[in-house]
């Protein structure tokens, strides 16, 4: 069973059950600013299944790309993926619990469509809590079709719930499929879901009942509505007995062209069979990104962002490898071949992905060097010490600073007989994780990107951009407020007329003049006497502690802003990208506003 006849199958099934096949959507969501890729086939229809009519009726099918980052870091292994297909069928207010599992069964189980045998098959089913009863109907509906008491199991709401996608949004119990790859239990309470890694799970029927509301309340919805998916890897893998979605012909093509470019047979060696993984999996959710319709190019921002670290890890692994010159293009022109059927928009943005993947990859390669760089300059510091131990905290700051990855930091360190403490690194690099999640809002089933890490940007870029509006109009200019989300930044100031393009261009050039000389941003605490002596801006009529942090901007007496403020802050201002003012508008008498974004 390839990809391609699955999803012709499972389309042609539901349509020849009434149901009308429409578009998959973008990769980059239209209306919902809690994610930045469309995580899940239901993701797009979520107006939906909240209650608004769907143009196409009330039975729909698809076929769905997705992104699912939050556990990049795990990609590597043989089972995740960040970028997979999902196919799905929906009820919107007709068929429930009974009409979906009775199809999901016809459809795994007829000879017609799937032909599993039933006796490889196991379910689970919601076991039930304060807010949500039983799932007896579903067990019911199971058994009634042939699937024994012993074959079902009962499970929690960790396993047997439906989240949404963001913080908000439509949810319910839902009832797994596995499918059994053992020949005997592993013990008395071997069932559906077992951890023992014989149940594979190939697809959900979610019961869409609740919206659960921003103050975490679950509120029924008017119509009760199915959502169903089934990841495409995943089954294709299962249904041919493979151990992993890379062995499989979904990847074949892939794998061949990273093996072919490193001079390498996958399943010689473990680490470097990781690293074609990596490649793989990384370089076509790239490719899917850049050529989608709303593509996105790397950037230090939102969905770019996390393109950015696909593609830098996918060159650090093929350089890893022993790829010379280009690594991502060719891989990604067999992805283009393999994937244009299904997804012709991959075809039409050919030209562009490819040279955003090469523009992207020699400017890693210079980030490479600079960090290189950096490491030279510390080693003679780092000589001086007899036990040969690095700070994880100074290879931390290489990696946040630069981008410069640890294993790279590990190894020159070892060319000089030396060792890097990676506990403390391990450390540090928690730490900043926990930090850029608390800012990233309630993390989700599908992860999402740090946006704390953005926000930290937007924060340090608004320090520069009230200098700047200082410089140009005059110290008169004090800060009124701000604001900023994942994907802008707003600011009001004290100025009483509306900036002439000319101004507006000048604050722009000096905020980008500023990044571009990587200034770095000190911090120090002391009195808000002090503060104000050593040429800090405090914001006027605020309330301050009697100590206070001051952060400065650029080097000595020549810094370039000076600010009292509670961070956090980048550690240097050419992470930021490039600064664009969107808008200057009137806020409210003697107050503008700008409205500004990174790039
Ligand atoms: N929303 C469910 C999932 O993503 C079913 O489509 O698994």
């Amino acid at each position: 069973m390839t990809a391609d006849e699955l999803r012709s199958k499972y389309i042609a099934f539901f349509v020849s059950k009434g149901h009308t096949q429409i578009q998959g959507k973008s990769l980059i969501p239209d209306n919902d600013p809690t994610v930045l890729f469309t995580t899940a086939g239901m993701h797009p229809l979520v107006p939906y299944l909240l209650g608004q009519d769907h143009p196409a009726g009330k039975r729909l099918v698809d076929y769905q790309k997705c992104i699912r980052t939050g556990d990049i870091d795990a990609v590597g292994d043989p089972s995740h993926l960040t970028f997979f297909e999902m196919l799905g069928n929906w009820s919107l207010g007709d068929y429930f619990k009974e009409g979906a599992i009775t199809m999901s069964f016809e459809f795994l189980t007829s000879p017609q469509w799937l032909g599993l045998p039933v006796e490889k098959l196991g379910v689970t089913v919601f076991t039930g809590d304060d807010t949500v009863e039983r799932d007896e109907e579903s067990a019911r509906v199971w058994k009634s079709l042939g699937i024994p008491e012993n074959r079902i199991a009962y499970l929690p709401r960790e396993d047997n719930w439906w989240g949404p996608a963001g913080t908000t949004g439509p949810c319910g119990p839902d009832s797994e499929m596995f499918y059994y790859v053992g020949d005997k239990p592993c013990g008395p309470d071997c069932k559906p879901g077992c951890s023992c890694g014989k149940w594979l799970e190939i697809w959900n029927d979610v019961f869409m009942q609740y919206n659960k509301t921003a103050e975490g309340a679950y509120e029924p919805l008017a119509r009760k509505c199915v959502d169903t998916g089934m990841g495409i890897e995943r089954t294709v893998t299962v249904l041919n007995g493979q151990k992993s979605v890379y062995d499989t012909e979904i990847f074949a093509p892939i794998r061949a062209a990273v093996e072919k470019a490193a001079g390498y047979s996958y399943g010689s060696d473990e680490e470097k069979d990781r690293s074609v993984r990596i490649i793989c999996d990384h370089v076509r959710s790239s490719v899917f990104i850049l050529g989608d319709p709303r593509g996105v190019s790397p950037s230090n921002l939102g969905a770019g962002y996390v393109l950015r670290r696909l593609i830098r890890r996918a060159v650090r692994h093929g350089r890893k490898l022993g790829i010379d010159g280009k690594v991502l293009s060719p891989i990604a022109q067999v992805i283009i071949e393999k994937f244009r059927g299904p997804y012709p928009e991959l075809e039409e943005n050919r030209a562009f992905v490819m040279e955003e993947l090469d523009n992207e990859e020699s400017k890693f390669m210079e980030t490479l060097q600079k960090g290189e760089h950096e490491f030279e300059k510390l080693l003679p510091n780092l000589l001086k010490d007899p036990r040969k131990i690095m700070s994880g905290r100074l290879a931390f700051k290489l990696y946040d600073t630069y981008g410069f990855p640890i294993e790279l930091t590990e190894e020159l360190a070892r060319e000089q007989g030396m060792t890097v403490n990676r506990p403390e690194f391990d450390e540090s690099f928690k730490k900043h994780q926990e930090l850029s999640r608390a800012g990233s809002g309630q993390a989700f089933k599908g992860g999402l990107v740090d946006q704390g890490e953005i926000a930290t940007r937007y924060h340090t870029a608004t320090h520069l951009l009230h200098q700047a509006l200082r410089t140009v109009l005059g110290d008169h200019v004090a800060q009124k407020g701000s604001n900023i989300t994942a994907d802008r930044m707003r600011f009001d100031f004290s100025h009483g007329a509306p900036l002439t393009a000319e101004e507006l261009k000048r604050v722009e050039e000096i905020v980008n003049g500023q990044i571009k000389n990587d200034l770095p941003v000190s911090m120090e605490i002391m009195s808000l006497d002090e503060a104000k002596d050593s040429g800090a801006i405090a914001l006027f009529g605020e309330k301050y502690e009697s100590q206070v942090k001051v952060y400065t901007m650029g080097e000595g007496e020549n810094f370039f802003s000076k600010e009292v403020c509670g961070g956090p802050h980048v550690e240097h201002t050419g992470l930021l990208g490039k600064f664009i003012i969107q808008k200057e508008q009137s806020s409210s008498a003697g107050v503008r506003r700008i409205r500004a974004v990174l790039e």
